[in-house]
């Protein structure tokens, strides 16, 4: 990868391999806001809920932008979100036709292209970001959930311009949380939201329910009818499926 082609960010810090992006982002010494930290492959990629992420050499983006943000806990997913609108704008701009599983995986086809996990470590938060973009296909556990952009456009594509753009529209989503919350985004959000009108499973570690998406709140919860009940989800605390997929 040639770095020298991302000028958007204040600083990039690249290796070539390593255990996660999140971690390196999450221990750095003196590194500015907005940095970004990019390995061509991760060893130890982490994705949500304690899972592994696939992270093969030179075949995607394993990213994580470095904030300071003064915000409680409870306000991290808000971020997520925030990431999760701007690689989708971006995936939308490349040409495809992209949307948001909520609360912040980017899907095509509804297939997997981009995971995304923050993590905080006293008062950082490395938000990680994974785009599938060369990889040339998966195995048998995961090509019915995932998908890259080469293999949905059948070529290659410049991870550095992709970063460059991930870093530009991350700005522009993040700035408008800090100054106004998730209000501002929602509309946008909503609009790209593959999840909204459709029956879903709400996996909870202890239970698991189909109920039906109906809305996204000026919070970002996810505002289902369960039986009679409305009920939000708050991102971070529960996993929603589509009742006939992944999406
Ligand atoms: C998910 O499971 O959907 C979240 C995946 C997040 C993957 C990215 S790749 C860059 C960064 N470093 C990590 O270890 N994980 C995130």
């Amino acid at each position: 990868m040639n770095t020298e082609l991302i000028k958007i960010s204040k600083k990039v810090y690249y290796k070539e391999i390593t255990d996660s992006t999140n971690t390196d982002a999450m221990n750095s010494k003196n590194a500015p806001e907005g940095s970004v930290f990019l390995a061509e492959k991760q060893n130890a990629g982490k994705g949500s809920r304690g899972r592994s992420w696939l992270s093969e050499y030179g075949g995607g983006i394993w990213m994580s932008i470095l904030l300071y943000p003064d915000i409680p806990m409870r306000d991290i997913p808000k971020i997520t979100l925030a990431a999760g609108l701007a690689v989708c704008r971006v995936i939308k701009d490349i040409g495809f036709d992209a949307g948001i599983k909520w609360p912040n995986d980017v899907v095509i086809g509804g297939k997997k292209v981009c995971g995304i996990l923050a993590e905080k470590k006293q008062n950082r938060v490395a938000v990680g970001i994974g785009v599938n973009v060369n990889i040339k296909s998966f195995g048998s556990e995961l090509e019915n959930k995932a998908t890259s952009l080469y293999i949905e456009g059948k070529k290659e594509f410049c991870r550095e311009k992709i970063i460059e753009l991930i870093a530009e529209n991350f700005e522009d989503t993040y700035q408008k949380l800090k100054e106004n919350g998730f209000a501002p985004l929602r509309e946008e959000y909503k609009s790209n939201c593959i999840t909204i009108g459709k029956k879903i499973k709400v996996i909870q570690p202890k239970e698991e329910y189909e109920a039906f998406a109906k809305d996204i709140t000026s919070e970002g919860e996810l505002l289902i009818i369960h039986g009679e009940e409305e009920e939000k989800l708050c991102s971070g605390e529960v996993s929603v499926r589509g009742v006939y997929g992944y999406a």
